[in-house]
């Protein structure tokens, strides 16, 4: 379908595809000079002793619940409010996700209280969500984690270039996973980066990374190794250079399209309080720098959901949801009748929310029309 305007688009141009074609002229495709570059201008940006480079952000996510142990009988406390790779990376590992509420129908991530009532003497963890973006309450959550002595692991798959405190999202707790998936604020189709400032875990993390092996096809290339060992149980969750050369062409686009979308989400709630106050826009709170990945608001309760989405797609809007909570997901729900405290505030966000078009190419223009739409597809 033609969407006359889409929920996301990718902002690629000349410099994507130089940057693509460079690497092929190069002859080599696999993870190399390119990636370790990109890594350390990664690296400097979020302010990360080590960064590394992976297929995606489900890989980072796996590799980081696996590098900090975490295992069957082990529970780790994450928001249900969130994409499903989020739980499903500690199932991965065999240890329990364990859902917690989110703040409030104003502030849509992990609630710190929540976090503090789902703690058992099984608890060993804490995956926190920085939800479209937008900063959790880190310092109650560092408070709790080192009160409990528990890992703090983030899923900043939203949130590249967020900050809270001067400190960049995703290198606060032990290690950041980042996204770059076709709809983040910036990508390489599928791609994603850890980040931690411990060099154990980075070591471990660097191994797992690639097959548990001692030395890379890179390195062996340049002629730094003959051989290699297998010292860990890991996986193939490299990324390529081709991939990386455009993650490097995106970076440089990162400041002004995220300064672009705050315009935007500016816009968006002038229009909103003015036009549709009812339609209320969380994050109306002042807390940190958000990089404003996606356009949440939620319906005023009571209304149809689906008949309203239907309506913004007769105007060629399209819109999604954000997110189907993973507690009510079928492979999870048992678990979570049986372990689970009740979500309210999450069941009561996810039933209406609704995710407006955000893109840093989209024009001022279209945001009216996108408001206009919100207005008469609630008054039918
Ligand atoms: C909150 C969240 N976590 C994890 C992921 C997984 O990222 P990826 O698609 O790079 O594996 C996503 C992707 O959309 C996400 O939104």
């Amino acid at each position: 379908m033609e969407w006359r305007v889409p929920l996301a688009d990718i902002d690629f141009g000349l410099e994507e595809e130089q940057a693509v074609q460079e690497v092929i002229h190069s002859r080599w495709l696999s993870m190399g000079e390119v990636t370790q570059k990109f890594e350390q201008e990664f690296a400097a940006f979020v302010g990360a002793k080590h960064t590394l480079a992976v297929t995606n952000a489900t890989a980072a996510l796996h590799l980081a619940c696996v590098a900090s142990g975490l295992g069957p009988g082990d529970e780790v406390i994450v928001p249900s409010l969130t994409f499903v790779a989020t739980a499903n990376t500690v199932r991965y590992t065999g240890a329990a996700a364990v859902f917690a509420d989110v703040e409030s129908t104003d502030w849509l991530n992990i609630s710190p209280a929540s976090i503090e009532a789902n703690i058992t003497d099984k608890t060993r963890a804490i995956l926190v969500v920085h939800y479209a973006g937008y900063p959790c309450d880190m310092l109650a959550i560092m408070k709790i984690a080192s009160r409990h002595n528990l890992i703090v692991l983030e899923d900043s798959a939203h949130a590249i270039g967020s900050e809270l405190n001067g400190r960049k999202l995703g290198t606060w707790g032990s290690i950041g996973c980042y996204s770059f998936f076709s709809n983040k604020n910036m990508t390489t189709g599928e791609g994603g980066m850890l980040a931690t400032d411990d060099d154990a875990l980075a070591e471990r993390l660097r191994i797992l990374r690639s097959h548990g092996m001692t030395s890379l096809s890179w390195d062996r290339h340049q002629g730094h190794a003959w051989s290699y060992d297998v010292v860990d149980l890991g996986y193939n969750y490299r990324i390529d250079e081709i991939r990386s050369a455009l993650g490097r062409a995106q970076f440089k686009k990162l400041p002004a399209n995220n300064e672009r979308r705050a315009e935007l989400t500016r816009l968006y709630r002038d229009l909103l309080n003015e036009l549709v106050p009812q339609v209320t826009m969380p994050f109306e709170e002042e807390r940190g720098t958000s990089c404003h990945h996606i356009l949440p608001v939620l319906l005023p309760p009571g209304t149809d959901r689906v008949h309203f989405m239907e309506g913004m797609k007769a105007h060629g809007i399209q819109t999604s949801i954000h997110y189907p909570p993973v507690h009510q997901f079928r492979i999870y729900q048992e678990a979570w009748r049986q372990r689970g405290q009740p979500l309210p505030v999450t069941e009561e966000v996810a039933a209406r929310e609704v995710t407006l078009p955000l893109y840093p190419t989209m024009q001022d223009e279209q945001v009216k029309w996108v408001v206009k739409a919100v207005q008469e597809s609630l008054a039918v």
